[in-house]
């Protein structure tokens, strides 16, 4: 199993929103579940995506997206536009599910946690032993209190010294982790 944890702290947290950038950047709530739970021609049954969204009107609430669940879902964003709408309203979809719910209280539900950070631990030398669970920052990082809160329950991890985009970086950790799969 692998797990992806995404703090958007404006993501809209009601269905009432014209597109998924204007809603407190759900696209890259979006983009970062197209990298977490797709392959070409395929779901990644083995991965679960969480969104933590910080936005109006009801915020803290999660957004869960279970690979081994998730059932009528395309890769564009107009289908992701339609699902969110869907789910943020209180309608069902199967394999998303939306609760209340803080980073903090869900980082105390996990093991095995990978802060991801520049400054980190490269992804090349650190032990992720199984079942490896990332924390990532949206379009603008971290915060500093909740990357403080995070590293008491894991480390951090660096992909590189460059800032990538949030949804690359899951891409780059999915095929790193494939690659150790097919070699192991
Ligand atoms: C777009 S970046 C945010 C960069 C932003 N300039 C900042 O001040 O944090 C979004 C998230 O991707 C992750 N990230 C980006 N580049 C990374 C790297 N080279 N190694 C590890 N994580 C990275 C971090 O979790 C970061 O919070």
């Amino acid at each position: 199993m692998r797990e992806f944890i995404l703090y958007s702290r404006t993501g809209r947290t009601d269905s009432r929103f014209h597109s998924l950038m204007e809603a407190g950047r759900l696209d890259v709530v979006y983009q970062c579940i197209l990298m977490s739970l797709f392959r070409s021609h395929a779901i990644r049954r083995d991965v679960t995506f969480h969104a933590l969204l910080g936005g109006a009107p009801n915020p803290p609430l999660e957004l869960v997206v279970n690979g081994g669940e998730l059932r009528d879902a395309r890769t564009d964003e107009r289908t992701w536009e339609d699902i969110l709408r869907k789910v943020l309203s209180g309608r069902a979809h199967p394999g998303i599910h939306v609760r209340k719910n803080s980073l903090q209280s869900l980082v105390k539900e996990k093991k095995n946690i990978f802060v991801l950070e520049e400054s980190g631990e490269s992804i090349k030398t650190i032990d992720l032993g199984a079942d490896p669970v990332f924390v990532l920052g949206d379009q603008v990082g971290l915060p500093k209190k909740d990357e403080e809160f995070v590293l008491r329950y894991g480390k951090k991890v660096s992909i590189g010294q460059k800032a990538y985009l949030a949804s690359a970086c899951i891409c780059i950790i999915n095929y790193i982790l494939d690659e150790r799969e097919s070699f192991s």
